[in-house]
């Protein structure tokens, strides 16, 4: 008895000792290894084969040291094709909430149900595409185009995703911007844009201990992202010193002792998509045998693969695994109360762009008119398309592989009359796009809103259309004309857009009946409910653009390139190229309005670094680049007359000696939450790499000498605050 608990114990605090330490889990993997044949371990690093398990992905198990089969599955805003699980609002529109706290509590959230469902690795959440081309079809899943922003929204999301016990997954690493040609296109970048642009939020995710990377379908300087040396070895591993694993986006991998070579760790599917090759398999058995890969090699993928599953504490009573892939349906209720997350998020998305004389908030209107296919729901279900490859109905999330199915979709118009029943509000509708049903329905109320959409997805849908990348910035089904038609006839028209990305709003923003712009982005299942929340005042709007909206596609300076793309701009992408170039948006990065005002005052910010060291190699690159060096803080005080919640930003400029550089750059932000006439102080902590600049000569950070600009403001260009350090 006694010796039996204390057997136990001991195995407990080994448990805990490698759950969430790498030197533990490492030691256990090394030991695993041991007992490991060739063919075992060929057997893990290589994918089952397309459609050859319950999950998109599955690998080889070893019973002999209790390693199972691992379960991959997409995506990075919940479980792809499982029923019972919730639709969670997409990166993007998280990212609209600038709000740390419901960022993590989504990753937690997440993480529950891919653990309940017996996922061991959940392939989200996603830095690149950044968004760097407003059109680029993806865009949506992650967190928008600018990288200290993203950096956090990564490290927030892996954290609470592993929080749950289930392995994240960073991707699509590197330099995927774009869905036409994404398997055969070459992208090169400069090596500053590089370090301080592409590779950050990574280097942000490698920081938070993320336990996979999938590198992606392009080339980079000519070499697929799999097989890449210079991407995969030297960046990540060795300048990151990432201890996870590397594995392919499905069908990327292009070779067996390349890939093995240059430091891929697990090929996914395994096969190519269902056509029974495998570049590993008995192929990678052979090149060890024959000593074209090092036998050390091999056995690193695999120490790798071992210790992340150590590392999260995955070898110890992990649920069976709970749906099929393969069978729509299959699955079970996960969702536990995840549906309030889901609509916080879905509400503190919302960004609110205009607002004529109070227009906003709606105050038991008389007569209401709901206007357009985007306020209703897809009468044939929210699932009606395969991986929401359609956009019929209202819009909340895009389409392709990072996609679920929705348990249900509130869409406006019923959340809308749930309220107006309440008020007493006679409501008018035109539940589509035609421009005489709308009139009609805009002249027999005192306020319109009329909705408009514009989707994107991945390249193998293809859309009215569009191939994944969007052909324009402009609204789907002829949402201009639509909003222009109703503004004729009704002089308090509200505008509510729902989009993967921007869109361009010049044909109608400035005409005098377009009264308020409702920017509702892409809020997952709880749509209706966060909609109605802000319109009605119950919350005033909260969210700020992750992105700047220009006023014509050509402003951004970036767009879909047909062949090869050498990255001219640079660091200069969204809100740094608009301020490079004095080119004047129509809303900049970090804007949004809200029902009540905000004042900033007493500005410091000090240079607090006493010993700028060399620091240790870690995950995330030298400890040092994540010491705390400078601080900036602030008080906002809420000097209108309801409660609202304000994101303070904090933007730097390096000194002159530093090489060009754009004007601002994001180095913090900070959410709080104010009663009218209410103050708090605001704090941002400055890390060594925010006030550093990649060196190109010194393949080293710099923190450059002289004066730093300090702005803070409620948006890139709305700075409220300046001063020095
Ligand atoms: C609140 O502060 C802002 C920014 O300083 C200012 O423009 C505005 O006039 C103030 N409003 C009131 C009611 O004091």
């Amino acid at each position: 008895m006694y010796s039996a608990l204390f057997l136990s114990l001991l195995s407990a605090i080994a448990v805990a000792a490698q759950k969430g330490d790498w030197t533990a889990a490492y030691d256990s993997a090394t030991g695993a290894l041991a007992q490991l044949t060739n063919d075992q371990k060929v057997g893990i690093v290589t994918g089952t084969g397309w459609m050859n398990g319950n999950c998109v992905g599955n690998t080889g198990d070893a019973p002999n040291i209790g390693f199972r089969s691992l379960c991959l599955q997409d995506g990075p805003l919940g479980v792809r094709t499982a029923t019972g699980v919730t639709a969670f609002p997409a990166g993007i529109h998280a990212a609209s909430t600038w709000d740390v706290e419901l960022i993590r509590q989504r990753g937690l959230a997440m993480g529950e149900e891919f653990r309940a469902l017996g996922v061991n690795v959940q392939l989200g959440p996603v830095a690149g595409a950044i968004g760097k081309i407003p059109a680029a079809g993806r865009n949506w899943e992650a967190f928008g185009p600018d990288p200290y922003f993203t950096g956090i929204a990564m490290q927030e999301t892996i954290i609470g995703i592993q929080e749950a016990g289930v392995q994240a997954c960073a991707k699509h690493y590197i330099l995927n911007e774009q869905e036409l040609n994404r398997g055969s296109m070459s992208s090169s970048v400069d090596d500053r844009a590089m370090h301080e642009l592409y590779l950050w939020p990574f280097a942000d995710s490698v920081k938070a201990n993320v336990a996979s990377i999938m590198c992606s379908y392009n080339r980079i300087d000519g070499v697929y992202a799999c097989e890449n040396d210079a991407v995969l070895n030297s960046l990540l591993k060795d300048e990151l010193s990432f201890p996870g694993y590397v594995l392919t986006d499905w069908g990327a991998q292009h070779s067996n002792e390349n890939s093995a070579n240059a430091g891929l760790d697990m090929a996914m599917p395994g096969d190519g998509m269902g056509d029974g090759n495998y570049y590993w398999g008995p192929n990678l058995l052979n090149a060890v045998d024959s000593g074209s890969v090092p036998q050390e090699r091999l056995d690193d993928m695999v120490k790798r693969i071992l210790a992340s599953w150590y590392y999260i504490g995955q070898d110890k009573d992990y649920p069976e695994v709970g749906f099929d892939n393969w069978q729509p349906g299959t699955g079970k209720d996960v969702q536990g109360d995840h549906a309030t997350v889901a609509r916080a998020i879905a509400r503190d998305g919302i960004v609110l762009l205009k607002n004529v004389d109070n227009a906003l908030p709606l105050n038991k209107p008389a007569t209401l008119a709901i206007i357009g296919s985007d306020a209703f729901p897809n009468p044939d279900g929210p699932n009606a398309c395969v991986d929401r490859g359609c956009n019929v109905g209202t819009l909340a999330m895009g389409w392709g592989s990072g996609t679920v199915e929705f348990p249900y979709l509130i869409a406006p118009h019923d959340a809308i009359k749930e309220r107006a029943d309440a008020d007493g509000t006679v409501l008018t509708t035109s539940p589509n796009d035609e421009t005489a049903s709308a009139t009609a329905a805009a002249t027999a109320a005192e306020t319109a809103i009329v909705f408009i959409n514009a989707d994107s997805g991945e390249e193998y849908i293809t859309v009215e259309g569009n191939a994944g990348d969007r052909n324009d910035l402009n609204a789907w089904h002829n949402g201009n004309e639509l909003v222009q038609a109703v503004a004729e006839v009704n002089a308090k028209t509200i505008v509510v857009i729902h989009s993967v990305g921007q869109i361009l709003l010049e044909s109608f923003i400035e005409l005098e009946n377009v009264v308020a712009v409702v920017w509702a982005g892409l809020p997952g299942q709880e749509s209706g409910n966060g909609l109605v929340d802000i319109l009605y005042g119950d919350t005033a709007p909260n969210g700020k653009l992750p992105y700047t909206i220009g006023k014509t596609a050509e402003d951004h300076g970036t767009a879909i390139v047909p062949g090869d793309d050498s990255y001219p701009e640079g660091l200069f992408i969204d809100y740094r190229h608009y301020d490079k170039n004095e080119i004047e948006p129509r809303f900049e990065f970090g804007f949004g309005l809200s029902y009540t005002t905000f004042d900033y005052t007493e500005l410091t910010a000090t240079y607090t670094d006493k010993s700028p060291g060399e620091g240790s190699p870690a995950p995330g690159g030298p400890t040092s680049l994540y010491d705390e060096v400078a601080t900036v803080t602030a008080t906002i005080t809420n000097n209108g007359t309801v409660t609202g919640a304000e994101v303070a930003q904090l933007y730097i400029g390096l000194p002159e000696s530093a090489p060009e550089t754009p004007v601002r750059q994001l180095r913090g932000f900070q959410k709080v939450s104010l009663e009218a006439g209410a103050s708090a102080p605001v704090s941002f902590s400055l890390r060594r790499k925010d006030l550093s600049y990649w060196d190109t000569e010194a393949q080293a950070w710099v923190t450059p000498t002289g004066e730093f600009k300090v702005y803070v403001g409620a948006s890139s260009r709305d700075i409220r605050l300046t001063g020095t350090m």
